[in-house]
């Protein structure tokens, strides 16, 4: 069993991506062949700061160890060449009509402003090409992912079966896989939205624990988060629809291993959480602070990792180059 994740150099990591990411990635490495990429490429589909992107993956890379994923094959995307090739390659079966009807594409390109171009990047437009080579590589059983990544893997399928129908069956055409619903942490600023390291229309909002954020800061955070006006012995009660800031809380709470019984007021279940998201980020950062002395020790893991990824993928990408002729 293979099982393939990326995650993009975006900004950096939050309490919702430790509980809805690296933790059920940490949980799958004992039952299979994880293979976790760093997508540095991917974020070249927006406007960024080099400087920035390099100490983004850098963290990024080092947050993977930290949480506990040494188990995984891990490596960097762009030190992989063959996902960048094989990209190429694949944007000869895919076409400019569906590209354009990507949501995300749709959405970004629409919030798109700033960086000297007159429309969005067309790294952008093909990302999702290149996301396609980032499954389609490996060949893996299972290619977790969230609604929103869900067009891009349906894209995915029909780019791998338009290939082989065309070219010969090179590719195996993988099955998407929902993840069981994992903690989904809102933004405590404003719990109608999910707590996001990348949101380039709002920056880095003040509803978001970041997984390297000091207790101090922690605190302040939930202190402030949004709750409502509801009193009295049943104001502590998870109700998402009438009640999104106090039932985040409390789904917090329980993922970071606390328990709510006997909490009646909000102020008490804010030290709760504090307490409990302190102690679910200490370990983490403990670990992040001697790798991050360490760095030599980071490069080589990763290293190691892309060098396995470039064996696993050589005979992919020969087959698909020698199949479109090549
Ligand atoms: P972000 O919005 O933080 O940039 P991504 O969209 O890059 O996150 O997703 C990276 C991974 O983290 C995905 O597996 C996604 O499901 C998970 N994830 C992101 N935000 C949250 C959240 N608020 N709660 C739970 N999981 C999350
Ligand atoms: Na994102």
């Amino acid at each position: 069993m293979r099982s393939l994740s990326l995650l993009t150099p975006s900004g950096s990591l939050t309490l919702g991506n430790l509980l809805g990411a690296l933790r059920p990635m940490r949980d799958a490495v004992a039952g299979a062949d994880c293979f976790y990429g760093v997508a540095d490429l991917h974020a070249l589909t927006v406007e960024h700061d080099p400087a920035v992107l390099r100490e983004r993956t850098r963290e990024l890379a080092t947050c993977l160890l930290a949480a506990g994923l040494d188990g995984a094959t891990l490596f960097r995307q762009s030190r992989v060449p063959a996902h960048a090739v094989l990209a190429q390659l694949l944007e000869s079966v895919a076409g400019t009509g569906e590209l354009g009807r990507m949501i995300q594409f749709r959405e970004k390109a629409r919030a798109h402003r700033g960086d000297g171009l007159p429309v969005a990047r067309a790294s952008l437009f093909t990302y999702p090409v290149l996301m396609a080579a980032d499954i389609l590589l490996y060949r893996p059983d299972r290619v977790p992912v969230g609604d929103d990544q869900r067009q891009h893997v349906e894209l995915t399928r029909d780019l791998a079966l338009r290939f082989n129908a065309r070219y010969g069956p090179v590719f195996t055409v993988p099955e998407l896989v929902v993840p069981k619903a994992g903690a989904r942490v809102m933004d405590l600023a404003d719990p109608t939205r999910k707590m996001s390291k990348s949101d380039a229309a709002h920056g880095r909002g003040a509803g978001v624990i970041g997984l390297l954020d000091p207790p101090e800061v922690v605190r302040r955070t939930i202190a402030r988060a949004v709750t409502d006006g509801d009193v009295g012995p049943d104001a502590v009660r998870a109700d998402r629809a009438t009640k999104p800031g106090v039932t985040n809380l409390l789904e917090i709470l329980a993922a970071c291993g606390g328990d709510a019984a006997g909490i009646t007021t909000y102020g008490a279940l804010k030290r709760s959480v504090t307490d409990a998201v302190v102690a679910t980020l200490e370990p983490v950062q403990r670990r992040y602070a001697e790798l991050a002395a360490d760095p030599g020790h980071v490069e080589a893991v990763f290293a190691a990792g892309e060098a396995r990824c470039r064996e696993v993928t050589a005979p992919v990408l020969a087959a698909a180059s020698t199949a479109i002729g090549l």
